[in-house]
């Protein structure tokens, strides 16, 4: 029978020759394990007369804890040395230059709803905001187009299950904002509005920026005014021209729709005007009494005036894009040009 003192040895110089932890787990059964060397002796025990076995018992007891002892350490070092291996294996080198570092950049309409506001923001004009979710009552009623109303037809409006609508112009923020705030009152309302329409020249989602002036002074020459300065520091053309034809709003009177000398052809006649050197920009007028009088201003001391204007129509004019939808399918060529 081999000493404990070779088996010892001999498993400490076995276990140090072992890199791979689940073969050292293979090797320790040879002497720990169900047939081991060590369990056998302890096994084989009972075959020595009774004064030896307490003594011999506790060596190979001894034996066993040496040998449990040097598998620790093993083990401790093998997981170490892997540990290192694998930091080695996954270091990151932070001093390497990124893969996509191209600047992200502002939407085109988004400049230019952006480009709308600081320029009414910069006479005076707060912005204001309202629900996309509207009640009929803040999209028509309040507006003066009461139920049955043929301009509700005209609004290809889009209805939620409870009767509710997603709005289909910014109109209702001037009720919003007349009910909660007195008069005098200067306002755009920059949004999005829906309308039940889609083809080369309409998105079922485009945006609006509404303007309202409620003053005991406010007049359509004023309108006027306000308008033509703006068109004309939007597109940067002092010699921009501006005309007002009649038109119909339920929630102006009188209304008006405005055209601007066309930005491509400078009223020569193109393409762009369709051959007639105008381009139509918006919609306004003076506040219709009966609108006042859903928000409570009295329209004997107050008289105001409203117009509303498409945010993609004025963006596709100032970077003369010929294609409404190229604002709605984010191909980045295209976005690349507004950074
Ligand atoms: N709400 C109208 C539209 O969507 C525009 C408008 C606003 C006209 C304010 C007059 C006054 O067509």
């Amino acid at each position: 029978m081999r000493s404990l003192d070779e088996i010892v040895g001999e498993a400490n110089t076995l276990f140090n020759s072992i890199s791979d932890t689940t073969e050292l787990e293979q090797v320790k059964a040879r002497y720990l394990g169900k047939n081991g060397e060590l369990t056998d002796l302890l096994k084989a025990l009972g075959k020595l007369p009774a004064e030896q076995r307490p003594a011999m018992g506790s060596q190979i007891n001894q034996a066993k804890d040496q040998l449990e002892a040097l598998l620790k350490d093993r083990r401790l070092f093998l997981q170490e040395k892997k540990l290192e291996e694998k930091l080695k294996e996954e270091a990151l080198d932070v001093t390497m230059p990124g893969r996509g570092h191209d600047k992200g950049g502002l939407h085109p309409v988004t400049q230019t709803l952006i480009r709308i506001e600081s320029l009414f923001h910069s006479i005076g004009y707060e912005v204001a905001s309202g629900p996309e979710v509207e009640t009929d009552f803040y999209n028509f009623t309040a507006l003066n187009i009461p139920e049955n109303h043929p301009a509700r037809a005209m609004h290809d409006t889009f209805y939620i299950e409870n009767g509710d609508l997603l709005r289909t112009h910014t109109s209702p923020v001037q009720i919003h904002f007349m009910l909660e705030n007195k008069p005098p009152l200067k306002l755009i309302a920059p949004g999005r509005v829906y309308r039940c329409d889609s083809d080369v020249t309409h998105t079922p989602m485009f945006h609006q920026v509404e303007g309202l002036w409620i003053d005991e002074e406010a007049n359509f020459a004023a309108l006027k005014g306000v308008l033509t300065n703006f068109m004309a520091c939007f597109f940067e053309r002092d010699d921009l021209s501006a005309r007002f034809r009649p038109s119909f709003f339920p929630f102006t009177e009188p209304s008006a729709e405005m055209d601007i000398s066309c930005v491509k052809c400078n009223g020569n006649g193109c393409r762009i005007c369709s051959h007639t050197g105008w381009l139509e920009v918006l919609g306004c007028g003076m506040v219709h009494p009966n609108v006042l009088k859903h928000v409570d201003i009295d329209h004997a001391q107050y008289v105001g005036f409203a117009f509303g204007m498409g945010v993609e129509r004025l963006a596709m004019l100032r970077y003369s894009v010929s294609d409404l939808r190229l604002f709605f399918e984010n191909d980045l060529r295209f976005l690349k040009q507004f950074n």
